[in-house]
């Protein structure tokens, strides 16, 4: 789906996900979400806070897993994720605390593979995810599937890339600072959920969204993998899409 420009992508996107909770709401269902973190996603959950506060949107019927967490890392730490969905999405909706899933990474190393384990097992108790919503890294990584990754990974530890951790350096203020590690659900894990939003904004990601939808499947760029599955909708502004 191609939008003018990125405030119009993330109200689409926003919208998507608003009709997936009514939908199960009217079914009388819970709604399963997996979701992202990144500056991606930012105007998206603006747009379903708004949606919550003006439009009565109720999450109540809503459960969250997220994608990945730096490890190891504070959850009060605020360039973790968890302080991220806190302040963006969590801190202002009506959803209830027990319903929120995001990888705890203050786990010791020896209890980390158990951990990563019983995420991916919660996740599938639930019947699998409704909507995946995903960002994309500049390396083509989905979630921290950075290049590499098995197109059959579940939930489990990671190493960052190099280009990961330097974009994630301005934020953590230096290079130092930023994790080597962090959990991340695996591309399988992704792969499974019905329905899969790629949402990919600005012109520092036309080339690897050009590069995800045009090159032949590998896992040198994880996101290509997405080719597959016809569920997957990319919802780009006019400057992600512009080489593709
Ligand atoms: C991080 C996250 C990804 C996200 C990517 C792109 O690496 N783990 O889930 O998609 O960044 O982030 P941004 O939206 O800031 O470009």
């Amino acid at each position: 789906t191609l939008c003018a420009d990125a405030e119009q992508a993330s109200v689409y996107a926003a919208h998507k996900i608003a009709d997936i909770i009514k939908d199960r709401q009217n079914a009388g269902k819970q709604a399963v979400l997996g979701l992202a973190t990144g500056i991606t996603p930012i105007s998206i959950y603006k747009e379903l806070v708004r949606l919550h506060k003006n439009e009565s949107l109720s999450f109540q019927n809503v459960i969250t897993f997220n994608l990945d967490e730096y490890y190891p890392i504070c959850p009060n730490n605020d360039q973790s994720y968890t302080y991220f969905m806190h302040n963006y999405l969590f801190g202002q909706i009506d959803i209830a605390p027990q319903n929120i899933h995001i990888p705890h990474t203050d786990c010791s190393l020896e209890e980390v593979d158990d951990y990563c384990k019983d995420y991916e097992a919660k996740i599938r108790s639930y019947g699998g995810l409704d909507l995946q919503l995903l960002g994309i890294g500049r390396n083509g990584h989905i979630g921290f599937n950075e290049p590499g990754s098995r197109f059959d990974s579940i939930t489990r530890l990671v190493e960052l890339h190099e280009l990961t951790r330097r974009d994630a350096e301005t934020s953590f203020g230096s290079l130092d600072n930023v994790p080597r590690q962090a959990i991340s659900v695996g591309i399988d894990t992704i792969c499974q959920a019905k329905k899969i939003l790629l949402v990919a904004l600005g012109a520092r990601k036309s080339e690897i969204i050009h590069k995800a939808l045009n090159t032949s499947i590998s896992e040198d760029l994880p996101a290509s993998f997405l080719q597959n599955f016809p569920q997957v909708e990319y919802v780009l502004d006019s400057d992600a899409a512009a080489l593709i």
